[in-house]
């Protein structure tokens, strides 16, 4: 299939162009103001694009696919479908599944039910540990060799900084980075929200922002006396946002990642005791908000993920402090982030992609995230003016778990090619 998208404007690195975008045999093979119909191409598609902008295809480094062991959440073919709807062409997929993605077999696994499901991309995250037990090192070597794109624990901290450390230099060997969720577990001592005024007031047990700052911290210490770079995952505190600001200021190899609920909403939101807001890292208060936007801005942040963690309506239709953490985020994060940071004057669209596509491809080494002559042809086709209701019923994921309901948002999601093939169409 070649596809010719014409009468667009194509979002690029650094600005906006109309122009028509011509993909052949999964790459774009040509940019101009007017590109007719190849001759020779009776199976070129043309995608009349008026009024709507091209973007590079989302990658998102920070997804839960629940497949294998908990299908009733999610699994890779409903994950994909939803990524897809979403405009994400590629997603890494975290590896607290059951089994837990501790070695090669689970990896190939992953990555064969991926290429049967043939939506978008999938690139498996393997465990640190094995059985994210935080104690012997997983079969890391292993993993990369069947195409894990990097390790992490996401879900729980590692909480031995010494066996942290010996994963961070045995990673780095295999050229692999490590994804560090941020939780110091025995000061979170069981809280459920962020601790403060609402937390108190709603008789729910808060969970320190200390708890994640001291393990970002540590992760970036170990990251930079090893001199071997680091990745953050879901910086949620303004404090956090501030550790890793001197860090990248010394010269430390630390890139870090946020998610639409943390620059979005703060913990006013809990005071409803709706299960869907609870997520881990919580949503905190408006200092943080504030300064994650500002993060962003600035380059202390890099990346905008999901942290897509669909879960089931008998893991969030209970009490607050008994419900699953996350939030089903995957079919949402595009128009909620071009709503509140570009919508709202915040930053640029081309900023706004080089957060949600170019930088991942860059933290991991992937292929994808911008739009050019030669790259592949993994792409978003966009409407910025269309509106629309959040409503979780209608995602296509099985996660139907989203704090956004009723949130009214710009940007539908129009088609989504992936590897120069329409995935998605509205
Ligand atoms: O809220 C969360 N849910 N945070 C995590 O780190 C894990 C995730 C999950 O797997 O449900």
């Amino acid at each position: 299939m070649n596809i010719l998208i014409k009468n667009g404007t194509l979002v690029l690195k650094d600005k906006e162009i109309k122009a028509d975008l011509l993909a052949e045999n999964g790459k774009i093979a040509k940019i101009a103001e007017k590109i007719s119909l190849p001759a020779s191409s009776a199976d070129c598609v043309v995608i009349d694009a008026k009024g709507k902008h091209i973007v590079a295809g989302i990658i998102d480094m920070h997804v839960h696919l629940r497949e294998p062991g908990y299908e009733g959440k999610e699994d890779i073919a409903s994950g994909c479908r939803a990524a897809v709807a979403g405009g994400v062409t590629q997603v890494c997929c975290m590896p607290n599944t059951n089994p837990v993605c501790d070695n090669a077999v689970v990896v190939s696994y992953i990555k064969t039910r991926a290429q049967e499901v043939d939506l978008c991309k999938v690139m498996p995250i393997g465990a640190i540990t094995r059985g994210q037990n935080g104690e012997g090192l997983a079969d890391i070597g292993k993993m990369k060799a069947a195409g894990a794109v990097a390790i992490s624990d996401d879900g729980k901290s590692v909480s031995n900084s010494y066996i942290m450390r010996l994963a961070m230099e045995y990673a780095n060997d295999f050229n692999l980075k490590c994804l560090c969720h941020c939780e110091d577990i025995n000061l979170v001592n069981g809280g459920v929200v962020n601790e403060g005024y609402n937390s108190t007031l709603c008789g729910l047990k808060g969970s320190p922002r200390a708890a994640e700052d001291i393990m970002i911290a540590r992760d970036i210490s170990l990251a930079e006396s090893l001199n071997i770079p680091v990745h953050i995952c879901h910086v949620s505190t303004y404090s956090g946002v501030e550790i890793i600001k001197s860090a990248k200021q010394r010269g430390v190899k630390v890139t870090a990642e946020t998610c639409p609920h943390y620059f979005i909403l703060t913990d006013d939101i809990i005071t409803g005791y709706d299960t869907n807001t609870k997520v881990n890292p919580p949503v905190r208060e408006a200092r943080d908000k504030a300064a994650i936007i500002e993060g962003l801005k600035d380059g202390t942040i890099d990346c905008i993920v999901t942290d897509h963690a669909p879960h089931s309506l008998k893991d969030k239709q209970v009490e607050y402090n008994l419900a699953a953490f996350g939030i089903s985020g995957i079919e949402t994060s595009f128009a909620l982030s071009y709503t509140y940071l570009v919508k709202s004057g915040q930053m640029t669209l081309p900023q706004l992609m080089q957060k949600m596509s170019a930088a991942p491809a860059d933290v991991l080494g992937l292929e994808g995230g911008e739009i050019a002559e030669g790259a592949v042809a993994d792409l978003a086709v966009v409407d910025l003016s269309k509106k629309y209701v959040i409503d979780g019923n209608k995602f296509i994921s099985k996660g139907k778990n989203t704090p956004f309901n009723g949130y009214e948002v710009y940007g539908t999601v129009e088609y989504t090619i992936v590897g120069g093939k329409i995935k998605y169409k509205a």
